[in-house]
């Protein structure tokens, strides 16, 4: 696979120091990694040892800093901060990462974050059992808060986990642009933690409906940006700097924003990318590098940029109905950082 040129925009506010923006919550996040750890606690050496590996391995933890961050956001000043906010970024990050196991079996990926996935290193089983094993924990943290609406939140998450990756095989190398299903299928597949994560803490806060539905609103917008985004980074980013195969979505059929600009065109570009698709020329290599780069030369990248700018705008306009404080600024730079990051 060629590889591509990395994609920095210059023309959004950028944010690409993380850990700086995270900076009012990083004893929380502290704490939250310290739960992570305990996780990682198995009477059998080899689930432990696997645990850890995929713990260690990194991640950016996003999912679990904008949960402690929104909590932050709408605290009572008359309560102390609870650790059940911590649970909830933990159990938040168990989901994500029992998700990408169960993802990389799907996708039949090799790497993640820079390491052998799972099932490469061992086998589709074992990766089967260990993300089953991580829903398991997040179960656990989610019967320590007590809250059978936060229940219900996370329990239509998973579901809509399952759903969006349902949609998205129905949706494989199909060349008919339908703006809505690829909407829908990342608002399951991705925006529906992010959502979850960003308004539980405030229901556990006793906030007021419009703060809680601003929160949700707020998560599930970034949540569409980022999907976005890394459907562009599938384009345009490469394997060394995302730590994850680039040019996959297309090898396998998967036909996001950047291809969709191209496909609801009536022109030649438009009806030789069809072609590659239905032919499955895509499936090797050469098919590959023909589609890309005729997204990356007409203008399809440019395009993917704007719409994930849309959803970046939208996300910040709600947290003008949160009170001003360092936290809902963190949420705003966290977009920021979001539409330009480049792993
Ligand atoms: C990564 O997408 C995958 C997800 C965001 C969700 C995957 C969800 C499942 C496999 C279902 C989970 C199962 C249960 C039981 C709830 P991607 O493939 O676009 O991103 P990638 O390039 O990082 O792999
Ligand atoms: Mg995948």
């Amino acid at each position: 696979m060629s590889t591509a040129p990395t994609f920095t925009p210059n023309d959004v506010n950028g944010a690409s120091d993380l850990t700086a923006l995270l900076e009012p919550v990083a004893a929380d996040i502290a704490v939250a990694e310290e739960l992570l750890e305990t996780n990682m606690i198995d009477d059998n050496p080899f689930v432990a040892d696997l645990l850890s590996q995929i713990f260690q391995a990194g991640g950016k933890r996003l999912r679990p800093a904008i949960t402690l961050l929104a909590s932050r956001a709408t605290q009572r000043q008359d309560l102390e901060f609870s650790r059940l906010h911590i649970i909830l970024a933990v159990l938040t990050e168990l989901i994500h990462t029992a998700s990408l196991v169960h993802d990389d079996v799907i996708d039949k990926a090799s790497m993640r974050r820079g390491k052998e996935t799972v099932n490469r290193k061992w086998n589709d089983r074992l990766a089967v059992l260990l993300g089953d094993l991580l829903f398991a924990q997040a179960s656990i943290c989610l019967s320590r808060i007590m809250n059978p609406v936060i229940v219900g939140i996370y329990g239509q998450v998973l579901g809509d986990l399952c759903a969006g990756e349902i949609r998205q095989m129905r949706q494989q190398y199909s060349t008919d642009v339908d703006w809505d299903a690829y909407i829908r299928k990342s608002v399951c597949k991705t925006a529906s933690l992010f959502a979850a994560g960003s308004h539980s803490g405030a229901i556990l806060n006793g906030c007021d409906n419009e703060t809680i539905f601003a929160l949700k609103e707020y998560g599930l917008n970034l949540g569409i940006c980022f999907q976005i985004v890394d459907d562009l980074l599938d384009v345009t980013g490469s394997t060394s700097t995302m730590g994850k195969q680039a040019g996959s979505d297309l090898q396998g059929g998967l036909i996001t924003a950047p291809s969709l600009f191209i496909l609801e065109r009536k022109d030649a570009q438009a009806a030789r990318l069809k072609e590659l698709i239905n032919t499955r020329a895509v499936n090797e290599e050469t098919g590959t590098t023909e589609a890309l780069s005729i997204i990356r030369n007409n203008g399809a990248v440019e395009q993917t940029i704007e719409l994930s700018k849309r959803y970046a705008n939208q996300a910040k306009e709600q947290l003008t109905k949160l009170p001003t404080s360092v936290f809902r600024d963190s949420l705003g730079s966290l977009v920021d950082y979001v539409i330009t990051r480049t792993s």
